[in-house]
């Protein structure tokens, strides 16, 4: 009998630098999760994206700590071996430090996360800081930070030129320097991807950042074929379990309609 495998932890993430390509999806409910860490992801994200995917929202920026922690904790009670992150929502890293403590201490104790995510670079080093500190495991997110959308106005690339470059190397440091276990890493142009991954000596796991980071993280709808309407370029779909659904509903409600289901007793 093969002894089942260990849970995974921000520890053993940290270590994968330079290792084999870390495996992330995002999951926002218990049949996500159960289908994920049955596939043997390594990082289950609780990710703001619930707002968009699965909450028709039109960005992240609405989806609240309540909502998070609501959708963390079902994947949680899954028991999943996968390490579970849970996304700081919009503007809640940006407050003293006693209330971001507070948020985090909700998703780690409340919801049952094993880690938080946090979008941010060099100014939100010194808060991470302290929450590593305090214990808390942080996944640092850069590059693309979707919260900023209203700021921007659109979701763009980095790394464009040298002077963007430059940034995203210093806030990759400064995360890595504030404690982050690992970094995830948006939306960067491959030249400006190969700088932070050399830059930092802990684990990069990138969404539209190209082929040189230690990980890909991608949204589990677009994987699956399951999100409706745009899907970004970088994402690829690996099946069209939407085809499925379509299919299995229509045949069911053709089935209630004809009375072939249910069979008579
Ligand atoms: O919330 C999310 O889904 C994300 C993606 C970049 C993976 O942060």
């Amino acid at each position: 009998m093969t002894a089942p495998r260990a849970k995974i932890t921000p520890h053993t993430i940290r270590q994968r630098k330079g290792g084999d390509p870390i495996v992330a999806i995002t999951a926002y409910d218990a049949i996500m999760a159960h289908y994920a860490d049955a596939a043997g992801v390594d990082i289950i994200l609780v990710g703001d994206s619930v707002g968009n995917t699965a909450l028709g929202l039109e960005s992240t920026v609405p989806v609240t700590l309540d909502v998070i922690v609501h959708h963390t904790a079902a994947v949680v009670r899954t028991k999943p071996r996968a390490l579970v992150v849970a996304d700081v929502p919009f503007a809640e890293a940006h407050y003293d430090f006693d209330q971001v403590l507070r948020s985090c201490q909700r998703l780690l104790q409340e919801a049952g996360a094993d880690a938080v995510k946090i979008e941010g670079g060099e100014s939100l080093a010194p808060t991470i800081a302290r929450l590593v500190e305090a214990g808390v495991p942080v996944w640092g997110h850069t590059g693309l930070k979707p919260q900023q959308v209203k700021q921007l106005g659109r979701y763009k690339k980095y790394g464009l030129n040298a002077k963007e470059t430059d940034q995203l190397v210093v806030d990759a440091h400064a995360l890595a320097d504030a404690g982050c276990f690992s970094l995830l890493l948006e939306m960067v142009k491959p030249e400006a991807t190969r700088a932070v991954v050399d830059a930092v000596d802990i684990p990069v796991v990138g969404i539209g950042a190209g082929a040189d980071c230690g990980g890909q993280i991608l949204v589990f709808t677009d994987v699956l074929g399951l999100t409706p309407g745009y899907v970004p370029g970088f994402a690829q779909k690996f099946a069209d379990a939407g085809k499925l659904f379509a299919r299995g509903l229509e045949e069911y409600a053709q089935a209630v309609r004809s009375r072939e289901f249910p069979k008579s007793d």
